[in-house]
């Protein structure tokens, strides 16, 4: 368990840019780097993610939602479960994810695939349109996430499933354990907390779910645990990521940064630690009515 001190639990978080409080910044930002950091991610998640669409029903011909879906690694992947007769829309609040989606979706011929451009609540879809409502790492960086979880069960036609996987940074262990790793955790909970998310939202899903009204809620953890460098790349690859975030809420200097990224490189390259993820917690429930 990582212990955040009181001082960054105090921070306030910050307000949302819209009325309904679900749109905030999100901390990492729209770049090439985030783009190959969620290609990391995917490559770490993506098993399990799919595990988790076939738990869920995924059958050919579903119509299918990524809320916050990035470049599209798992919309692409579902498209291709859907076939043509199925359709998968993408939605993601930025502008370079969405564009790198839809390339990636011609370079594959899935033209059934369709990505846009709007922020969590994907206010032009219909209600009730949609076999299954997705969204992986997208609740725990919005101040408000009951409200998408809601907005996601509307969008699920009765019978649909809801799915979403989060993480849980509370979680998770180096052997020999890091202080990089460590101070890197902390730091991501100030900054995540700092831009309205809250990085231990994984823990709070099942909740959330009875909340926003669904029934018969099926829940799962994954930690991978890689001796080799892709979930532990993460680590790095994540803390450059909030670098500018971290200097502009004087949480870090670039020094200490940048001498916590090499760290955190070194260990990804020292095949003697093991280092696990941090959880992703994996919930799914029927929309019964
Ligand atoms: C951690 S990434 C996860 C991307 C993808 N779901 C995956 O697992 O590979 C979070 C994504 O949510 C998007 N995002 C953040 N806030 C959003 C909002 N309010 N509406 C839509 N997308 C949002 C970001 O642009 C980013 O692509």
């Amino acid at each position: 368990m990582v212990v955040v001190p009181d001082s960054l639990l105090e921070l306030p978080r910050a307000r949302s840019a819209n009325a309904d409080h679900t749109m905030t910044s999100y901390v990492l930002g729209e770049s090439n780097a985030e783009a190959e950091r969620l290609r990391i991610l995917d490559a770490v998640y993506g098993e399990t993610s799919h595990t988790l669409f076939q738990r869920a029903g995924l059958r050919e011909g579903w119509r299918c939602a990524d809320l916050g879906c990035g470049p599209g690694h798992s919309a692409l992947w579902l498209a291709e479960q859907v076939g043509p007769s199925g359709h998968v829309t993408g939605v993601d609040c930025a502008e370079l994810f969405v564009n790198l989606a839809r390339t990636n979706a011609r370079q594959r011929n899935l033209d059934h695939a369709h990505f846009i451009k709007d922020d969590s609540t994907a206010a032009g879809l219909p209600n009730a349109s949609f076999d299954l409502v997705y969204s992986r790492c997208l609740l725990s960086h919005l101040s408000d996430p009951l409200a998408v979880l809601r907005r996601m069960a509307a969008l699920t036609k009765p019978g649909g499933a809801v799915v979403v996987e989060d993480i849980d940074c509370g979680g998770g262990f180096a052997h020999p354990e890091s202080p990089a790793r460590m101070r890197h955790l902390e730091l991501y909970q100030a900054i995540v907390r700092l831009h309205g998310g809250d990085p231990l939202l994984g823990r709070k899903l099942p909740r959330l779910f009875r909340e926003a009204g669904l029934d018969e809620i099926h829940v799962e953890i994954v930690t991978p645990v890689e001796p080799f460098t892709q979930v532990k790349l993460l680590y790095p690859l994540t803390l450059a990521g909030l670098k500018p975030s971290l200097i502009r809420a004087s949480l870090a200097t670039a020094d200490e940064v940048d001498a916590l990224v090499a760290d955190l490189h070194a260990l990804a390259s020292d095949s003697a630690k093991t280092v696990s993820s941090c959880p992703l917690v994996q919930v799914w429930a029927r929309r019964l009515v």
